[in-house]
């Protein structure tokens, strides 16, 4: 049995991203799309193509349509991948907003014991179900902005066991809601206060105890690292993800965020997955970028709302490497669920075109989240993971800001929202 959706105005397929390299260059630069296309789907993708074809394309695939979406003229693309969020927290740091625009920066609150290690504190005193319950309602709004896959890190409990338990949060979640969700161990997000004057004992902990622990759980799938002036060395960051890989996981990087470590040019060494942030990559790092499969994961939410200059994507885009937007979801750095507001800002602020930006959010991303065979587009045997906009253009899309333009989200080939 299968569902026809019919009378979109554009379908957005997204097509032709599906390897490990992703979208570059001029690719980047291409939406794949069909005007008034029809598709075919169950939990999968089953066929695309004009709606005056379908029924004999249902009849060739021996399916049955037994329910019709329509989409009344408006448009319809694959769900928002995000590639990078660290949703699952407890406590709030709006009164380090709030010092924040009064004049302080967030490395001047992050020294005075808040930021990442006020987050820790109250992630401590919480338990998986306690997080877990506190993230649903977060990651439900994201969904209602068009999410339907996101990456969710540890990295604010910084001890055995609080790490374990904010991987169980996301287990928990995933299990509840439809959303797909990729977990990743972030052990290494900073240093916890107890290890403040003994950094490589924690290094030590972190290889020795969480990572083997991690992997025998099956907790996540990915290791991170913040590389960065005063959190990890390149040194301790190549130790960490070199046990992460031995260990059977893959790896990503917070790289080259605040000071430039050429964290980007290790990413590319250690073939990671994503190399994330890059506000401040070298032209060593966009070089080794092109070269390899690891996206460059571009999360404009963070430059804003820490009012610092933004990732050169124009660099990024134009020098072939694939680039990915996300939005870092934080309670520090970027208090952001939407996706969308990550498109404005990479085609207002970082210059990309639509086209680039809804790849980035799509495809590109689906590709550093490995799941380039699964989504980020509308292609047979793909999951029918997809957005009703509405809009009747691609490029609508960012031209009108401050809303939220999804009316459906539908997950699997279920309507989620
Ligand atoms: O990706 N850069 C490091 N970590 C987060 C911030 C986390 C926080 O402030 O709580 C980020 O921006
Ligand atoms: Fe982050």
């Amino acid at each position: 049995m299968a569902t026809l959706l019919l009378n979109t105005s554009h379908l957005l397929t997204m097509s032709g991203g599906s390897g490990r390299m992703g979208k570059r260059g001029a690719a980047l630069s291409s939406v794949e799309q069909r005007e008034r296309g029809a598709m075919l789907f169950d939990e999968h993708v089953l066929w695309v193509g004009d709606v005056g074809e379908a029924e004999a394309a249902a009849a060739g695939l021996g399916v049955r349509v037994e329910a019709v979406v329509d989409a009344g003229g408006r448009v319809v693309m694959p769900g928002f991948v995000d590639p990078h969020t660290h949703i699952v927290f407890a406590g709030s740091r709006a009164h380090e907003f709030a010092a924040r625009l009064r004049g302080a920066t967030y490395l001047e609150i992050a020294a005075g014991g808040g930021g990442i290690l006020s987050t820790m504190r109250a992630v401590r005193g919480a338990s998986a179900e306690e997080m877990a319950e506190l993230a649903a309602p977060r990651i439900l709004k994201a969904m209602r902005h068009g999410t339907t896959t996101m990456e969710i890190k540890s990295g604010y409990g910084l001890s055995l066991d609080a790490e374990l338990e904010q991987l169980r949060a996301v287990k928990i979640l995933g299990a509840q809601l439809p959303v797909r969700l990729v977990p990743t161990f972030l052990g290494a997000h900073d240093f916890p206060p107890e290890y403040a004057g003994n950094r490589d004992a924690y290094v030590d902990i972190v290889v020795n105890e969480m990572i083997p622990a991690v992997a025998e759980e099956n907790l996540a799938e990915y290791c991170d690292v913040f590389t960065d002036e005063g959190y990890y060395t390149v040194e301790q960051s190549e130790r960490i993800l070199n046990a992460a890989v031995d260990a059977g996981l893959k790896v990503r990087v917070h790289a080259d965020e605040f000071v430039c470590l050429d964290a980007a040019v290790m990413a590319a060494r250690l073939g990671a997955h994503s190399a994330d942030h890059l506000l401040q990559i070298s032209d060593a790092g966009i070089e080794a970028l092109s070269q390899v499969p690891t996206v460059a994961t571009l999360l404009p939410g963070t430059a804003f709302f820490l009012r610092l200059p933004y990732a050169p994507a124009r660099s990024l885009v134009e020098r072939g490497v694939a680039v990915a937007l996300a939005t870092d979801c934080n309670p520090g750095s970027s208090n952001c669920v939407s996706m969308q507001m990550m498109i404005w800002l990479a085609t207002m602020q970082m210059r990309m075109t639509v086209e680039e930006a809804l790849n980035a959010a799509t495809i590109n991303a689906a590709v550093a989240l490995g799941r380039e065979a699964v989504v980020g587009s509308l292609e047979v045997g793909k999951k029918a993971d997809f957005l009703i906009l509405d809009v009747a253009t691609p490029a609508e899309i960012a031209y009108e800001y401050g809303v939220n333009h999804v009316e459906q989200t539908w997950i699997g080939g279920k309507k989620a929202m």
